[in-house]
């Protein structure tokens, strides 16, 4: 399903009702959470709503889709410390379920232990993603296997350039990164991807519509049995 609005306010009212939904009939529900740009507005929408005791995540538990190798918690361009900062701290879920992939020490290690994580919380219910210029979901470039779990990727090129306005020189983008895998993502029972601006619009249209294959991760979402795409009109431009 699409859904395509004229603002990034509605696209964060539209998305945040989702998690009212959910989180009202399944109060402890499990929510796999992103990282960018893009989600930033519905995180403010779903800290807004929090406030005003409309939605509360007091139980609920989080897994992210990523985190760059290398980077502690504490480094500010990490995803741990973009979720701290962007969402939790303005919402009253417990710090203690928030679960970000480690990019430290043992990262096949690491990797195993978060699927296993995911499984024993009971999966993940309703999984945001946003998307990369490329097709990529997650962290999961051009080329990753459909079946993949959560594992270690190498980020292209083209990928390290789009990140690296976050970061003080292009050189210290970091070259590898901890995702979960296309399976992981495809095993969420529902999936709302979100996407703005004319930059995204051939990754959407590709992922809509085009082949299914290695060549645009998000493609594979076509097989998904429950996901909504929430974009505004340029990122639908193509479609
Ligand atoms: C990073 C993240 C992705 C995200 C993408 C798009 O690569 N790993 O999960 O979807 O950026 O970011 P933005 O929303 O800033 O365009």
């Amino acid at each position: 399903m699409k859904i395509i609005v004229d603002t990034p306010e509605a696209l964060a009212r539209f998305a945040a009702e989702r998690y009212v939904t959910l989180l009202n009939k399944k109060p402890d529900a499990v929510i796999g959470l992103a990282t960018g740009s893009t989600p930033l507005g519905l995180y403010r929408e779903l800290q807004r709503l929090c406030a005003e005791k409309k939605l509360s995540f007091a139980k609920a538990t989080s897994f992210n889709l990523d985190e760059y190798v290398g980077l502690s918690g504490d480094h500010d361009q990490s995803y741990r410390y973009f979720m701290d900062h962007n969402l939790f701290q303005g919402i009253d879920i417990d710090p203690k379920k928030t679960f970000v992939p480690s990019g430290l020490g043992d990262i096949a290690k690491n990797a195993e232990e978060y699927e296993d994580m995911i499984g024993l919380a009971g999966g993940i219910d309703l999984q945001l993603l946003g998307l990369g210029q490329n097709g990529h979901i997650g962290f999961n470039e051009p080329g990753t296997p459909l079946n993949s779990p959560t594992h270690e990727i190498e980020l292209t090129e083209n990928t390290r350039m789009a990140n690296a306005r976050f970061f003080a020189s292009p050189d210290e983008v970091p070259t590898h990164a901890i995702s979960m895998g296309i399976r992981t993502v495809m095993n969420a029972k529902s999936v709302i991807l979100i996407a703005l601006g004319e930059n995204k619009a051939d990754a959407v249209a590709k992922s809509v519509k085009g082949p299914i294959d290695l060549s645009v991760p998000a493609a594979v979402l076509q097989l998904h049995p429950d996901v909504t795409f929430y974009l505004d009109e340029a990122a639908a431009s193509r479609l």
